[in-house]
């Protein structure tokens, strides 16, 4: 178990964190991020003005990174009061979050938290009655519809991050169990399009190389799933020289990874051959005992898909002798076969684990989703069902980013409007 500071300030702002003297290199960790983030701060301008959060408490379970803190401090400007955890054990950046509870923010993170301690920092965050609730895998709204129903009441409404987590607010919603509305932040263009495929792409390449350091040019490097994230992963990996392989369980998708140029096989043909791995498909058992087996020595896995249950690491486990830490997020595994397989981060996203997570320019749209989704729930009494970003949303915050990159596109003529809008005109 890691040590951590837990304190309760004057004002009754509480915080538990791994060491608060990080702070001022969280500080300039956030700066940073805020000015790679335009959209967000030119809403944060708006929100100062406006305080459409005045009176809210707003609970959060989402990765604690520099990105994070300027929508954090963003929503304070809008007059909301902010509970923050973690959503992933591995991903909390300390000197951000010992940043966050120098500004007086109410903060339960650290990294390398027990499962049990994440569960508790999940709770302390409910501790404060949120009226909205903020998620990035859905941990948030399960524990409050499993374990906290007294709080169902004044909950108005919840976002949520990441294809994973809409996945179960989705099977919530089909199984009636879903009590207060939720809006999938994911599914808005604005997000999956960048965030998943450019984002992903970009960061789960930088965590595998800081976390490994090995070339990436002529390697057979395995992507499980072609969705927006494995496509990314895919162009990218690509993009550095290596022969990309793809392995999928729809069709289309497989088509889809074919036709852009990669071989496509099945996991039990690509176990044989890959050096890299990574999984990205938001399902569980992808590279398992069957997989394992047939791998060379010295191949490298890693997952870049929300849960660290993409690759079976009981069955790595089992199958192994020996478990050392030999680097920085990089666990040797010897198997009783004699061969080595080298396990990234335990399994957990590698590009929040091992690296920073997404770039901050791409998660200035994603958290400019966030922030003005909070101020609609806000502001409407929204039917109990998950709810697609508002189009109106999406659109504007797709002309702020190419506003603030000094992009001007062009616009329909009235001739153009008419012509799109009638079906008399033809050959
Ligand atoms: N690392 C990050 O920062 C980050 C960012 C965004 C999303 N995510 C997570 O990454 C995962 C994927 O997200 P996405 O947006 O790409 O989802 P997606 O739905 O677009 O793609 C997932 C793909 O995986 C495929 N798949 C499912 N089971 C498979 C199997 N057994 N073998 C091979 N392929 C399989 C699906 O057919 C689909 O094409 C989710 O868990 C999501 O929450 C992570």
């Amino acid at each position: 178990m890691i040590e951590c500071e837990e304190i309760i300030l004057n004002n009754n702002n509480m915080y538990k964190i791994k060491d608060i003297s990080l702070a001022e290199q969280g500080q300039k960790k956030i700066k940073w991020a805020e000015d790679h983030m335009p959209v967000l701060m030119e809403i944060r301008q708006e929100f100062e003005k406006k305080k459409p959060l005045k009176g809210l408490t707003i609970g959060f379970a989402l990765h604690v990174t520099k990105e994070t803190a300027v929508l954090v401090k963003t929503l304070i400007k809008a007059g909301a009061d902010v509970a923050i955890a973690g959503c992933n054990p591995l991903s909390t950046q300390d000197d951000v979050a010992a940043a966050l509870a120098s500004e007086n923010v109410n903060v339960y993170a650290w990294r390398g938290l027990s499962r049990e301690e994440y569960y508790q920092c999940i709770n302390s965050v409910l501790d404060h009655h949120p009226d909205i609730t903020v998620d990035d895998g859905c941990d948030l709204v399960t524990t409050i519809h499993k374990e906290r129903h007294d709080l169902l009441k004044k909950i108005k409404g919840g976002c949520e991050e990441t294809t994973t987590g809409i996945i179960r607010l989705q099977a919530m919603e089909k199984d009636k169990a879903l009590k207060y509305p939720m809006i999938a932040i994911n599914n808005a263009m604005t997000k999956y399009l960048f965030d998943n495929r450019y984002g992903t792409g970009q960061s789960a390449i930088d965590g595998i190389l800081r976390a490994t350091s090995v070339l990436l040019a002529g390697k057979n490097l395995v992507i499980a799933g072609y969705g927006w994230c494995g496509k990314g992963v895919a162009m990218r990996g690509r993009g550095m020289g290596a022969k990309v392989i793809i392995t999928e369980i729809n069709p289309i998708k497989a088509l889809e990874a074919l036709m852009d140029g990669f071989r496509v096989m099945k996991m039990e043909e690509a176990a044989v051959i890959g050096d890299i791995f990574v999984t990205v498909t938001g399902d569980i058992n992808i590279i398992r005992k069957k997989h394992l087996e047939k791998m060379k020595s010295g191949v490298i896995l890693a997952n870049a898909g929300h849960f660290n249950n993409e690759i079976c690491i009981p069955d790595l486990e089992k199958l192994s002798t020996k478990k050392e830490n030999i680097r920085p997020n990089t666990e040797e595994y010897t198997l009783k076969n004699g061969r080595i397989i080298y396990l990234l981060a335990e399994g957990r996203l590698v590009n929040l684990a091992s690296a920073e997570g997404h770039p901050s320019e791409v998660m200035d749209m994603s958290f400019a989703n966030q922030a003005l989704s909070i101020e609609y729930i806000a502001q409407h009494e929204l039917e109990v069902k998950v709810h697609q970003v508002p189009e109106e949303i999406d659109q504007r915050i797709a002309q702020l980013k190419l506003k603030t990159m000094g992009i001007n596109i062009d616009e329909l003529t009235e001739e153009q409007k008419h012509y799109l809008s009638s079906w008399e005109e033809g050959t």
